[in-house]
């Protein structure tokens, strides 16, 4: 068994470490050689139907389904094709609006969840195109989809999933510059300099994972809590959904991840003196914003601990208790860094609480029930 987790006392926290080659792997052949460009050739539409797109629907579940949320920013902003991103259990029964040229993404790591599998059945039905972005080569969901993306992660045994979401980004902003190729929505400064940065990302994430010692300290702070928050704007928001999901299905501590801008629209009445409040603070055009919201639960007791950028200390520290820098990355890729921390923070919560970190309670790693 330790053979299998390579040397690793949990799967949860090898598959972590994997992060850089899982990056590298679902990268590669997929970068032309001069870093110009990417190539999907397993994306079988042509041009002109790549072109006929009209909207995308991302259907997923869970980790999944956060991966989905910054696909649709991503998407959008690369390709310029409006995106909406559904729960799986949620899509079939609110009557989408489903057209012949909507492309339907499901995004699923085992390709065998059962509700993500039927809203892709849901989905051809309605004659739509589907694109499956899965970890496991002949699932189901890579069986019955039109085109698949595989994210090359390998096994991945936590239930917590770590790598497959990460890999997750990777395969959307692989198919965003493929998109934004094909529809003329970037120039090729702009391509090229998303590329550039991506192909930095494993070794951004090895830096990363050098410090994992100080997410121990910090962990062990937070799992004598009860309760806390995620703060986050734009696709730190997203990041912070993950990482709150991360951090309950392990350390079952309650937490709720927010938009920054929506705490005083009610959750602000929550703040109480000591609550940690985790903030991301990565998007710079964000910043101040996310900084004044910062400044509101302090004000009110709350010890902030943020994820922001390396350079960013100066701007950012004096705000919050806490800072954890993360290395610099184009706004759009930061979700692929800021995960990890939160991954290993939740890691180390769990087992600071003594759970079973792979096994938690109650949860299977693939869901085949409705
Ligand atoms: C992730 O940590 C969870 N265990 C869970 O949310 C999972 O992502 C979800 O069940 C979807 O699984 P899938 O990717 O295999 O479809």
């Amino acid at each position: 068994v330790t053979a299998e987790k390579a040397g690793f006392d949990h799967f949860m926290l090898k598959e972590i470490h994997e992060q850089p080659q899982a990056y590298r792997d679902t990268m590669m052949g997929r970068i032309s050689e001069d870093g110009k460009s990417v190539d999907l050739k397993e994306v079988e539409m042509t041009d002109e139907q790549i072109k006929a797109i009209s909207k995308i629907h991302i259907v997923a579940c869970g980790t999944a389904y956060h991966a989905g949320l910054v696909g649709k920013t991503v998407i959008e902003s690369l390709a310029r094709i409006p995106v909406e991103t559904d729960v799986a259990s949620e899509y079939r029964y609110r009557s989408p609006i489903i057209t012949p040229d909507t492309l339907v993404i499901v995004v699923s790591q085992s390709g065998e969840t059962a509700d993500t599998l039927a809203a892709l059945r849901e989905a051809k039905r309605n004659d739509a195109r589907v694109l499956a972005i899965t970890n496991v080569v002949g699932s189901s969901i890579a069986r019955d989809a039109d085109d698949v993306i595989t994210t090359w992660a390998g096994p991945e045994i936590a239930v917590a999933s770590t790598k497959a979401y990460s890999s997750q980004l990777i395969a959307f902003y692989l198919l965003g510059l493929y998109l934004a190729q094909v529809r003329g929505t970037k120039t090729q400064d702009e391509i090229t300099e998303v590329i550039d940065a991506m192909k930095q990302l494993p070794e951004q994430v090895e830096r990363i994972l050098e410090q994992s010692d100080i997410y121990k300290q910090v962990a062990e702070a937070v799992s004598k809590h009860s309760n806390l928050f995620f703060i986050g704007r734009g696709l730190d928001f997203a990041v912070a959904q993950e990482g709150s999901l991360k951090l309950k299905e392990i350390s079952y501590i309650h937490s709720e991840a927010y938009p920054a801008g929506e705490l005083k629209h009610g959750t602000l009445a929550l703040i109480e003196e000591g609550i940690p409040v985790i903030s991301l603070v990565t998007q710079e055009e964000l910043y101040e914003k996310t900084l004044s919201n910062i400044k509101e639960v302090k004000a009110r007791g709350a010890h902030v601990l943020a994820i922001a950028n390396a350079g960013s200390e100066a701007e950012v520290g004096r705000s919050v208790d806490e800072l954890f820098a993360i290395p610099k990355t184009l706004p759009i890729l930061t979700p692929a860094l800021s995960v990890v921390p939160l991954q290993l923070l939740s890691y180390h919560a769990s087992l600071a609480l003594g759970h079973d970190v792979d096994k938690p309670r109650n949860l299977a790693k693939s869901v085949t029930v409705e």
